[in-house]
This record gives C-alpha cells, structure tokens and sequence, in this order.
C-alpha cells in the first residue's frame, strides 16, 4: 500500500478505506469507464452502488445515515476513485463536500431529517448552485435573486455549470435577497427537482469529466418556502464559501488521483514497451520523467493529506486547502501530459486511458475556484 513518507499514521480504519475504494474502482468503474466518457453517460447503477458503499455521505454523522469518517479518509477515497474514473469522482466530491457538508453544519434539524439522510446514504444525489453566467470567480456578484414573499421566498434566475444538474433531486441554490447588503443579503436555499418554475438547460459537451452531467438550470418565480432556507437571513454566501473550503480539499484529492492514475500506467507502460532493444525505461530522458512525476505526486499528497487534516484537528484550513487544490491542479495537468508522451502514439488514443486522465485534469485547474482564485485566496490569508 502506498504510504505518504512523512509520519501520518494512517490508520487502520483509513488504510480500509483505501482498499475499498481501490478495489470498487478496479471491479465496478474501470470496465466501461471509456464508453461512458464517450457517450458522457453516468449510470445510475453505478450511483446507487457508491451510494452502498457508503461512498456519498463519508464525513456525515451515522446518526443521520452517514459513514461518520474523517476528512482524511474521504481524501483517500476520492484519491482511489479518481484514479480511475474522475467523472464518478466529481459527483462524490460535490455530493460529500458541498451538499452533505453543508446542510449538516449550517441545516436545522429538520432539514437534516428530511434531505441529509436521503444524500448521505445516496439514495438522492444533491447539487451545489453558486455560478451564475455573469458570477463564477467573481462568486458576490450574483443576479438570482430570492424575493422575501413573507412565508415563501420567489425564486428567479440562472446557474450555470451545476455539477449533477439533471441527476440532482435537491439543490442548495444561492440566491440575493437584499442587493443593499451586498453579499450579506444573500440566501441559501434548499430546492427540490420538479418544483413548478424549475428547468433543467441542455447538457454541456465537455472536454473532460464527459460522464459527470452538467447543465444550467433555470427558475421562474419558484416559490421556496422560508423553512428551507439554511441559516439566517443572509448567511448564504458565507455558507459558500465556508463549504468551498471544504470542497477544495476534495477536488484537491480528484487531482492527486488523476496524477497518480496517470503515472502509474506510464510507469506500467515504461517497463513493457521496448525501443532500440530495451524497454524505455531504461532511457535516461524517461526515468527522468517518471522521477519527476513519482516527487511532485508525493508533494501533492502531503499537501493534501495537510489539509485534511487540519480540517479534522479543528485547525484553520482556508490557506492548506487553497494550496492543496492551487499545487495538485497543477500536477495533474502536468504528470497526465507526461503520461501521454511517456506513451507515445499509444497515448493519444481512448484505450490506453491517459488521454481521458489529462483532458480530465484540465478542470482541476478551473472548478472550484479557479487556480487564479486560490492565490488570490492564499494571498490574502498570507497578511491576515
Ligand atoms: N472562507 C470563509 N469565508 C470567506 C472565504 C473563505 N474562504 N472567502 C471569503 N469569505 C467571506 C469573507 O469573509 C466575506 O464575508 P464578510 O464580509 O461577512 O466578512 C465575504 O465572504 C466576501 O469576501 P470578500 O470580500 O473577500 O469577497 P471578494 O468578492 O473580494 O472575493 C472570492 C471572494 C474569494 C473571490 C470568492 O468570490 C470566491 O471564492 N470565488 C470563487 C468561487 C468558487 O469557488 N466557485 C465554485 C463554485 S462550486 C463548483 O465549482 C463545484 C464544482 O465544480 C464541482
Ligand atoms: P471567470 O470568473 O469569468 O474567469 C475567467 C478567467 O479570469 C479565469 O482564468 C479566472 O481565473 C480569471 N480571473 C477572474 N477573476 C480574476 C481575478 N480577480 N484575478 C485574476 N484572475 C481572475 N459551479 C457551481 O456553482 N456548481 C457546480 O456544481 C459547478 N460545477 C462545474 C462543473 C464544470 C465542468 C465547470 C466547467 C464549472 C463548474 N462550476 C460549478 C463553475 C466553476 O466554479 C466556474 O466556472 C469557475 O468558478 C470560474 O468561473 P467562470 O467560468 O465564470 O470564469
């Protein structure tokens, strides 16, 4: 089993995990994981099993359905997926981080009651609605707005680039209530598929994440009852942006696996594929690479695994995750490009799977917070 070098202690329970996570990924996601990138096809099938491997409520208290796990563990696991198959990964990542995580640290308990155990358990998976077609780094900036109807809120406006828009059952939707406020007069609010005024946008074509499902979604004076709202009146953007922090370690953990995917089929390939009467391995130019990619993976898993946990130990974790997303983004996109070159011809084609794990790379270094938007967040944590 891979072990990080630096004295973590993984444990037995988190070791476990990997396993697990290792070995659902080999059986269930790799055969038809190519068919499902070209088809950008997610199989429900396939969500339900995650779901029963307690895969979408991780971190989420088994009193309300969930695995109760650290932090640490969920980095594992979406580390292991991702090596894999990062569209399942994506949907994990939001379902855990933004959703689940979410509504149980800010949700009432009656929230909690009625959707957190339905998404902890994957029974219904969640979406996260921040981006707007005119609000993605600049995230205050948002038009959707929630109109206070006293016992209801009217909901009105677009998001854009929701991550499981058409698989979701349940959307936290940010939204402005107060525009006088400015980001304090925004709310977050819990909204159900199929209510009246509530559309699904056609499905983007991706580059990469091909079966994750994206879409926009659309409300026309949806009414919202006030129960649903998380928090007080205008807490909604700090819910956000809280949450994100969370979040970013699980993307940060998407991109650490799609590097280490990608390197350990170029490691794979390098020993078997012979030129000039030697497998390629034995050419400086290649060891070299593979040297490079084995030291910043390493790098990126400390940093990842820091901020985990941090988040675990009840430190602050706004700059370690920003860094932990900033620097894995990164090495992904760079060690999946080396991946196809150590690869050859080889590697431009579907069946050798490098070339879905670099075109998956590529939105590590966007969602999120844009790689722009994790040094400006790092930046201002620098002179706090
Ligand atoms: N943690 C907690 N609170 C934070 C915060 C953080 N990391 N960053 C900002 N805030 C709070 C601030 O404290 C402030 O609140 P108060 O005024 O009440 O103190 C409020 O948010 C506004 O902050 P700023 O004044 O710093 O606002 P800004 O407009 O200058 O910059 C930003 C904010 C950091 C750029 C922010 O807008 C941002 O993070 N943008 C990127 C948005 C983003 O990450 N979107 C991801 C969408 S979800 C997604 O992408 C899912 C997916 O793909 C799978
Ligand atoms: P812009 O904000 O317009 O940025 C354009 C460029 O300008 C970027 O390079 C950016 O870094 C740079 N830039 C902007 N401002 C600054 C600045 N101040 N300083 C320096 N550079 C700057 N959002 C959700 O809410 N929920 C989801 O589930 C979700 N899933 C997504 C899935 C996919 C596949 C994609 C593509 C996006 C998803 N997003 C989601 C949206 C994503 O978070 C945004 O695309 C992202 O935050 C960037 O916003 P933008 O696209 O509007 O780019």
């Amino acid at each position: 089993t891979e072990r990080t070098g630096l004295d973590f202690n993984l444990g037995e329970e988190q070791e476990a995990v990997r396993e697990a996570a290792r070995d659902f990924a080999q059986s269930e996601l790799l055969p038809g994981v190519i068919e499902r990138d070209t088809e950008q096809k997610f199989d429900k099938d396939l969500l339900r099993k995650m779901g029963e491997m307690g895969f979408m409520g991780m971190m989420v208290s088994p009193e309300y359905g969930g695995g109760g796990m650290d932090t640490v563990s969920y980095a594992i696991a979406v580390e292991e997926i991702s090596k894999v198959d990062a569209s399942a990964s994506v949907i994990m990542s939001v379902n855990n981080s933004l959703v689940c995580w979410g509504l149980e640290a800010f949700g009432s308990e009656e929230q909690k009651q009625k959707y957190l155990t339905r998404l902890a358990t994957g029974e219904i998976i969640g979406a996260f609605c921040l981006s707007e077609p005119e609000a993605g780094s600049d995230a205050t900036s948002q038009h959707t707005t929630a109109q206070d109807m006293g016992d209801h809120y009217l909901l009105n406006g677009t998001k854009n680039w929701i991550t499981s828009g058409n698989t979701a059952s349940v959307c936290l939707v940010m939204a402005q209530t107060n525009p006088e406020e400015k980001h304090r007069g925004i709310n977050c609010l819990i909204v159900e598929k199929g209510s009246d005024g509530f559309s699904v946008g056609r499905k983007e074509d991706k580059m990469g994440i091909r079966a994750s499902d994206t879409h926009s979604l659309m409300f026309s004076d949806v009414k919202v009852p006030k129960e649903n709202r998380i928090g007080d009146d205008g807490f909604g953007f700090k819910l956000a942006m809280s949450t994100l922090n969370g979040g970013r370690i699980g993307i940060a953990a998407q991109a650490l696996g799609i590097a280490a995917g990608a390197y350990e089929r170029a490691l794979q390939y390098a020993q078997e594929r012979t030129t000039f009467g030697h497998p390629i391995f034995d050419h400086q130019a290649i060891q070299f690479k593979l040297a490079d990619m084995a030291t910043r993976i390493e790098a990126a898993r400390l940093l990842v695994y820091k901020a985990a946990k941090d988040k675990d130990e009840g430190k602050d974790y706004v700059k370690s995750a920003a860094m932990a997303k900033l620097y894995a983004s990164d090495v992904a996109m760079w060690v999946t490009t080396e991946a196809v070159q150590i690869h050859g011809g080889y590697g431009y084609v579907k069946e050798y799977h490098v070339e879905r794990l670099m075109r998956d790379a590529k939105i590590t270094q966007i969602y999120e917070g844009t790689s722009e938007i994790q040094k400006l967040v790092i930046a201002r944590e620098l002179i706090k």
